[in-house]
């Protein structure tokens, strides 16, 4: 069991109202994840009558709750939509549907197609798709309210209980909730029809498709803790005393005014802490009230990165003698503040914002949510000396936040890509005007208890940024929404415009982000002084594991100097005007350019060289960000794009002739020179992204290491590269880097010294530019205050002759939800790793287990996720295993010509 489980168990047992009678149940909430039926495409009756744009009327009204003015909503017509369509009548027979259990991206199940758009990756993910499932509500629940709660589906969902239209809500990445009990029917059997129809140019990367969150099952007595409907605060916080303040909102379902009385008891691990004020509520008839009351805490366990410690608000709602509702909110005492000067402040102490920007994908699992597949994730993170998260760029699963909270990683909780202005055709911007009041509201209100959560973002480079006019009243409405929900957090946005630093729109958020402005920083804080400002989106570098080109231009490898120069703040030109600054030429002394001007350096077989000096135009090498954050203290940090590579987005191979430079064949270059001529642009493979520091199967790229070494500068550790397995390249120059927490280091190549060097201050990588190559050892000896450190030998392998397979964990939950992630690597006799290698391997699972999904990391591969063979992409692979049940399962990996491996794990 994971530990927010836990604490959550711990306080249900530890918490018993004992003078009160709870004869009656009070809240439950079921998951009904599973046993679904699922069908592709709509029946003709349905004939493009549920396009949105037709029963928006319909729609609209579920979101009530969440518009401050309600009344501008459309009535909801009269009679019954979707009564004709056949899958939203109880009666329909669904046998013949694929069952299925939820989460559930059908869309990553592929196939992967060529023609499709590398920037959805390659997969299809529009039109309408059907779930049903038949729920069982007993009799007892007659007089209970029955919610459904939605954590994510996309899109455009509408759902129907026994055949009758109850709502919907077309925002994919928002949770909602819809009132079943007018439809409900306790004492027998309840039929969800939920229909799904996500529109084809939705998104610039891939969004996944289906219900792709957990679904639950709410059942409350008429009085009840509305949805999200606590809002705990910490307006005081020391290390000696606290104060918490909750604010709860009570519903009242029922047809009679009702008086209650509201409790709330805060635990601490468990145990008791202190309760607060007990409140008395005149509640009307179907209608809210709302209750706040404050409860000193002295020495409070403080949340903060290192120690995330975490408390319960327990709430009691009482009728009469009776608890009709208890409610959980897991809470953190903790301050922050932003600061124009001195950057962000968590428990009145400066915290630098190491962060990662993310896309909600998990690799090979789609969109599919998965606690596990997520955590994962960022125990990566964390390992590399992460602290912070962008949900770039949309509100992500519940669950994200609540692993935040445990592990101590602070959030930014972004709403939206787009505003009015779309940047794909059929994106939020179609739903904005109708919707974005109450995507907000929703946001807030969900997020709005999670220590984790430190600022929520309005917008990610919304194309109103250079608008004077419209950008800055949009941006001071969102923000206004956001501080009417939670006034303890600060807004902020991703700009990516340069004069949106001082056209006003800087003044709509109280945190500024700016996305790549180079040299922004120190011109932002002249300029504006009393505002706080973050690197909301950093670096952009592109590469691909394992792969070396050596295509390094003097100038591009030598470093040293460019972070050394005074920061530069580029003309507008054509590409700025698009909103990425333009680069300048390269010249000696400004190289850090060179990453975003020669754009083809670097690029080989549709994949990069992991030398970490590349990008597209708008890039810039980590080591520059270091430079620029440690000449400005008062920014904030930085969120770098991206932790992990996601489906969709392969820059730098978009379509576009430069691809041409992939192919060193001239046959195929000549094929592909036609191709483009004829059809303007080149059909590139790629559809995942290149971004990330990791990999997509979440394998470390050599960049792990470069942000490892300076975010943790305490760890001992120092990381050569490249590999040394260069038969080709014998006698030849193989540039050698080294990134380590030490501040200085000496090469050996054979046991032969190449020499000790030191990091000059704003420099963060050691390099060896002209080793000239001979196999054998190559060994790093990393020092720190002229004390040895760290050392790393990379050693040339020999031919591939056996497999390997490695677990995260041997014991996982035999619940179907919880995942090991096995690790394939070809060695050669001495257990070296081959590092080209790219054997096709076939995994094999007996016993209660099954292979989920299978993954290499190669940008390019068509390969299904679901298929259990895979070619190893230079020297890895990924299976993701699941118990079906408990026992020992086996996993074992074959590959042609190579010994064969196994690795045991229990599931319980
Ligand atoms: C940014 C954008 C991200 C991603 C990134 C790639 O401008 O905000 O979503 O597209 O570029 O470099």
């Amino acid at each position: 069991m994971n530990s927010i489980a836990q604490q959550i168990l711990v306080a249900l047992f530890l918490f018993s109202p004992a003078a009160l009678s709870v004869a009656e149940p009070t809240r439950e909430r079921i998951s009904i994840n599973d046993g679904w039926r699922f069908h592709k495409g709509d029946p003709t009756e349905v004939a493009g009558s549920l396009d949105y744009l037709k029963i928006r009327d319909w729609v609209l009204p579920s979101s009530a709750a969440f518009l401050k003015d309600p009344t501008v909503l459309p009535k909801r017509p009269e009679g019954n939509l979707g009564a004709n369509v056949p899958f939203t009548q109880p009666s329909f027979n669904d046998s013949a549907w694929r069952k299925l259990d939820l989460p559930h991206d059908w869309a990553i199940e592929g196939p992967f197609k060529q023609e499709y758009k590398g920037k959805t990756g390659k997969l299809n993910y529009s039109g309408p798709v059907w779930y049903r499932k038949h729920v069982n509500l007993p009799a007892s629940d007659q007089g209970r309210r029955i919610y459904l709660d939605i954590d994510g589906a996309m899109s455009y969902a509408t759902v129907w209980c026994n055949g009758e239209f109850v709502g919907g809500w077309p925002y994919g990445y928002s949770s909602f909730r819809l009132d079943l009990t007018p439809y409900a029917k306790p004492g027998s059997d309840n039929v969800l029809s939920i229909r799904l129809d996500n529109p084809d140019n939705c998104s610039r990367w891939y969004p996944g498709s289906g219900i792709y969150r957990n679904v639950w099952l709410v059942k409350t007595h008429a009085v009840h803790v509305g949805q999200w409907g606590t809002a705990i605060t910490t307006p005081q916080v020391s290390a000696e005393a606290a104060t918490v303040a909750a604010k709860v909102v009570t519903d009242n379902k029922g047809t009679t005014p009702t008086q209650a009385l509201v409790k709330t008891k805060l635990l601490f691990a468990g145990k008791p802490v202190t309760d607060l004020p007990v409140q008395t509520l005149q509640l009307p008839a179907n209608g809210s009230a709302v209750v706040v009351a404050e409860v000193a805490v002295p020495k409070p366990q403080l949340w903060d990165t290192t120690t995330p410690n975490l408390y319960t608000a327990v709430t009691t709602v009482e009728v009469g003698d009776k608890v009709v509702d208890r409610y959980e909110t897991v809470f953190g005492i903790r301050s922050i503040a932003f600061t124009a000067d001195n950057g962000f402040l968590l428990n009145g102490k400066r915290v630098q914002l190491n962060g990662v920007c993310n896309h909600h994908d998990l690799g090979a699992l789609g969109t599919a949510f998965n606690t596990r597949a997520a955590q994962r994730q960022l125990e990566i993170l964390k390992e590399m000396g992460v602290n912070s998260l962008r949900t770039s760029h949309n509100p992500p699963a519940p669950e994200l936040l609540d692993l935040c909270d445990v592990m101590g990683i602070l959030v930014m909780d972004e709403a939206y890509d787009c505003w009015k202005e779309g940047k794909a055709k059929s994106g939020y911007n179609l739903l904005f005007d109708d919707w974005n009041e109450q995507d907000m509201r929703a946001l807030l209100r969900r997020d709005r208890n999670h220590p984790s959560v430190v600022m929520w973002s309005i917008g990610n480079e919304v194309k109103e940024l250079s608008d004077a006019v419209v950008g800055p009243v949009i941006g001071a409405r969102l923000t206004a929404i956001a501080h009417e929900e939670d006034p303890t957090r600060p807004t902020t946005l991703g700009s990516n415009k340069p004069d949106a630093s001082y056209n006003g729109i800087q003044k709509s958020v109280d945190v500024m982000g700016q996305n790549y402005q180079r040299g922004g920083y120190a011109e932002f804080h002249e300029k504006n002084p009393t505002i706080p400002l973050v690197g909301s989106e950093t670096s952009s570098a592109v590469s691909s594991r394992g792969e070396y080109f050596f295509q390094i231009p003097e100038q591009v490898a030598d470093q040293n100097a460019a972070a050394n120069e005074p920061e530069q703040s580029d003309k507008p030109s054509k590409r700025a005007k698009r909103g990425k600054q333009a680069p300048k030429k390269p010249t000696q002394t400004q190289p850090f350019e060179i990453i975003s001007s020669v754009k083809t350096e670097g690029r080989a077989d549709f994949q990069v060289s992991s030398y970490d000096l590349y990008g597209p135009g708008w890039a810039i090498i980590p080591d520059y960000d270091f430079a620029m954050l440690e000449k400005n203290p008062h920014v904030a940090g930085q969120f770098v794009w991206t932790g992990f590579d996601y489906l969709g987005e392969p820059t730098p191979y978009n379509a576009d002739s430069t691809n041409l430079l992939n192919f060193t064949d001239p046959e195929e270059r000549a094929k592909m020179a036609k191709e483009i001529k004829e059809l303007g642009e080149l059909p590139v493979p790629s559809r995942s992204s290149y971004f990330g520091i990791m990999d997509l199967a979440g394998f470390k790229k050599d960049r792990f290491y470069l942000y490892q070494a300076y975010w943790r500068p305490d760890f001992p550790m120092v990381h050569v590269l490249p590999h040394w397995t260069w038969p080709e390249r014998v006698g030849q120059g193989v540039p050698v880097f080294l990134y380590t927490s030490g501040d200085e280091a000496e090469l050996f190549l054979n046991g032969k010294s190449l020499g000790r060097k030191k990091k000059p201050q704003y420099e963060y990588r050691l390099r060896w530019n002209d080793v000239i190559y001979t196999p054998g050892d190559l060994k790093a000896v990393a020092y720190k205050n002229g004390k040895e450190w760290a050392t790393e030998v990379v050693k040339t392998a020999g031919p591939a002759t056996v497999l390997t397979l490695e677990v995260d964990r041997s014991l996982i939950a035999a619940d179907r939800k919880d995942l090991s992630f096995v690790t394939l690597t070809i060695r050669d006799e001495n257990g070296t790793q081959v590092p080209r290698s790219k054997n096709l391997v076939a995994f094999n699972v007996t016993g209660p287990g099954e292979i989920v999904a299978t993954d290499n990391g190669d940008a390019t591969s068509h390969a299904s996720f679901q298929s259990p063979n895979i070619k190893a992409y230079n020297a890895l692979a990924l299976a993701i295993i699941r118990a079906t049940g408990p026992g020992k399962i086996s996993v074992t990996a074959k590959a042609e010509g190579l010994k064969d491996a196994r690795v045991v794990i229990t599931g319980q």
